[in-house]
């Protein structure tokens, strides 16, 4: 299954991160290419410690690579973002960036529908009533319905982990960065969330790269990386999926 060029949106091109470890510097990430496609999920596997976090950092613009370059596309422009000002790059990031972290980073003071909804307003001025509507849409997806005004403190991990990846998703962004975005949920609830983020990648024509210990989430995947020791280990793998895509 090729994908034609024109599909890709973010480039990972020779990339190098060396972190130094008492006297001595190890490269983390180790001449990585890699090529994400719009409408795909693509999941990220490798042992704890191979460079999956970083690598995803270098991505999303969150951490400077060595050496290489990070090639993104936007409005059919290629942008090289570790070559914008840090202005430049926070700019782009609030543009077209969803992160989902592995610690959920809620607002403790928020509701679950506040939580979304000062995504939009703030972010793109989204008008209040809109910005609720879509919210508890999301909510409702995420199987959150009835717990819109419900703060982080009264929610269940899995619920909050869901929240989360509500926020991330909300603005409908091009490029979706999620770190171990189901390790705090049960297997079908964790299904639910890759689901959701396969329907974003499609509905919304998104990038999507996830990172993962779980090998159950390959078939749900468009495709799949493992990293050892911070190299790539194989060409992309697409994955036998069974998802939308399939069914179409
Ligand atoms: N800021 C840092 N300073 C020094 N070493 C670091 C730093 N960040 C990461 N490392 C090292 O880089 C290596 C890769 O770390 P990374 O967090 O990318 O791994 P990972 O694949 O995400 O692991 P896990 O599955 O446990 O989350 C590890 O050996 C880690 O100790
Ligand atoms: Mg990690």
């Amino acid at each position: 299954m090729s994908v034609p060029d024109e599909d890709v949106t973010l480039r990972g091109i020779s990339l190098i991160r060396a972190f130094t470890d008492g006297a001595k510097s190890r490269n983390v990430i180790d001449d990585v290419s890699i090529d994400l496609h719009r409408g795909q999920v693509a999941l990220l596997m490798g042992p704890s410690g191979s460079g999956k976090s970083t690598l995803l950092a270098i991505m999303s613009g969150l951490l400077k690579p060595d050496a290489g370059q990070v090639m993104a596309r936007e409005n059919g422009r290629w942008l090289d973002i570790w070559k914008m000002s840090p202005r430049e790059r926070e700019q782009f990031r609030l543009r077209n960036c969803g992160f989902i972290f592995q610690g959920y980073n809620l607002f403790p003071a928020l509701t679950a529908r506040q939580q979304l909804e000062i995504i939009l307003r703030w972010g793109d001025g989204v008008p209040g009533k809109e910005a609720r509507k879509r919210a508890d849409e999301m909510l409702g997806l995420l199987g959150l319905a009835g717990k819109e005004h419900k703060k982080p403190a009264q929610l269940s991990g899995g619920e909050k982990q869901r929240v989360a990846i509500g926020r991330a998703l909300i603005k409908r962004p091009r490029f979706c960065f999620a770190d171990e975005p189901t390790s705090a949920l049960d297997w079908s609830s964790g299904q639910v969330v890759i689901d959701l983020l396969q329907k974003a990648s499609h509905e919304y024509d998104s990038t999507i790269i996830v990172v993962s210990h779980d090998h159950r989430l390959l078939e749900h995947v468009d495709v799949s990386y493992q990293l050892e020791d911070g190299r790539m280990m194989e060409n992309a793998i697409p994955c036998p999926t069974d998802t939308w895509r399939g069914h179409q």
